[in-house]
């Protein structure tokens, strides 16, 4: 009994697999970047118009759809789950290579992470649950996010939490991987993605001719000293079975050949996967920078901007949806094991205020050509027949916690 309603699910989201691929098109052609998802807020309020599901905004670029069950047997405590649902929906800062007649029409910027495909499912979602509504009671709330590649949506749907997650005890979000196999959905427990923290170490020094080094502080030998020796932070001061990086992206110093640099500028990334890791490697960047500077007779300001939190999976929920999925699809969808990523996500704003999963929606088809390229690459391309499993677990996985779930949450 309790399984035909998953097969329902499975059914409706394969139904609207058309309507779905239509969707992620239209988003692909028109890609915004972070805070200026205009566009694609309107198209994704007049598609939750369409379907007759109540929404409003948070901040410019953020739409929130509520979504109630009418389940007739209502009983009290099912009245009460909500589960919030979460998309991402801005693109990147990249030329499209793709010919596709639904390539990006936005010069220079594309859906090269996927968040296209993201917006698409979970309207499909939200279509099969309006769809089902006398199938279940409780709430759904689906976080329309923006601004995700610069790590700012998800603090911002964070900021108005009583807005956007309202009482919501489980969120539940998906990422396309083209690393993973079309037909399959990633979803492990414990670390998968990394803290991310953007610096800018900005040395100064003081200029002279090249010929008397002694008169002057050398900014550009300094900043060269300091990309070095935050090297020795990951291998000298961090444990060598957890995960860090610090990369430095951009070097800038030197006017001409001939004249010490007065100043430089160093940026980069600290990826980390514990919370005391990111505290102490972050500290150390700092005090190494400013230090070595000093050493040679200059000084060194370091400025942070922190991207997102580490993403951690708790493994009982990993339970919950990896069993939610083999109810709908049959056993063998589901992949538990997928390697950590440190690239950053910042779903982890909402886990940590409501228990959660981010899984990982297999896109790559060894079949259809450019869908294992990587994401933000200027060939990034999906399979896009792996969009209806996306679209079934998320609605799955809702119709298990409001019907289900929620019910055998331990209680006072
Ligand atoms: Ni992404």
């Amino acid at each position: 009994m309790k399984d035909s309603i998953y097969q329902k699910v499975a059914g409706l989201a394969q139904q609207k697999k058309e309507q779905v691929i239509l969707l992620r098109r239209d988003f692909h052609a028109h890609p915004e970047l972070s805070l200026k998802e205009f566009r694609t807020t309107q198209k994704i309020e007049e598609e939750l118009d369409r379907l007759g599901i109540e929404h409003f905004k948070v901040s410019e670029t953020g739409v929130i759809g509520v979504l109630k069950g009418k389940a007739k047997e209502k009983d009290q405590v099912g009245d009460h789950a909500v589960i919030a649902l979460r998309a991402d929906v801005d693109a990147l800062p990249i030329c499209e290579a793709n010919e596709t007649d639904y390539k990006s029409q936005a010069d220079g910027v594309m859906h090269a992470c996927g968040h296209d495909s993201h917006t698409a499912m979970l309207l499909g979602a939200a279509s099969v649950l309006k769809e089902m509504e006398g199938d279940f009671s409780g709430t759904v709330r689906f976080l329309f996010q923006p601004a995700e590649e610069i790590g700012a949506g998800g603090k911002i749907f964070r900021k108005e939490k009583e807005r956007t997650l309202a009482d919501a005890q489980r969120v539940f979000g998906i990422h396309c991987a083209p690393d993973l196999q079309s037909g399959l959905i990633g979803v492990t427990p414990g670390i998968n993605n990394a803290s991310v923290d953007h610096f800018t170490i900005r040395v100064q020094g003081k200029s002279a001719h090249v010929c008397i080094p002694e008169k002057g502080v050398d900014a550009l030998y300094i900043g060269s000293q300091i990309v070095a020796a935050l090297q020795g932070i990951v291998s000298r001061e961090t444990s060598p079975v957890e995960p860090v990086v610090i990369g430095v992206g951009r070097f800038e110093a030197g006017s001409a050949y001939n004249i010490i640099a007065e100043s430089a500028e160093l940026e980069g990334t600290t990826r980390n996967v514990s919370k005391e890791n990111r505290e102490k490697v972050n500290r150390l960047v700092t005090e190494t920078a400013k230090s070595i500077a000093a050493l040679y007779g200059g000084s060194a300001e370091v400025e942070w901007e922190d991207f997102a939190l580490p993403l951690i999976n708790p493994a009982q929920i990993c339970q919950e949806v990896s069993q939610v999925v083999d109810l709908t699809l049959g056993e063998g969808h589901v992949k538990s094991d997928r390697v950590v990523s440190l690239s950053g996500d910042d779903f982890s704003e909402y886990q940590e205020e409501v228990p959660g999963v981010y899984a990982y929606l297999g896109v790559g088809n060894p079949k259809v050509p450019g869908t294992q390229n990587a994401l933000h690459t200027v060939n990034f391309g999906i399979d896009e027949d792996a969009l209806t499993l996306g679209v079934s677990a998320y609605a799955a996985y809702t119709l298990w916690w409001l019907n289900e779930g929620y019910a055998n949450l331990p209680r006072q």
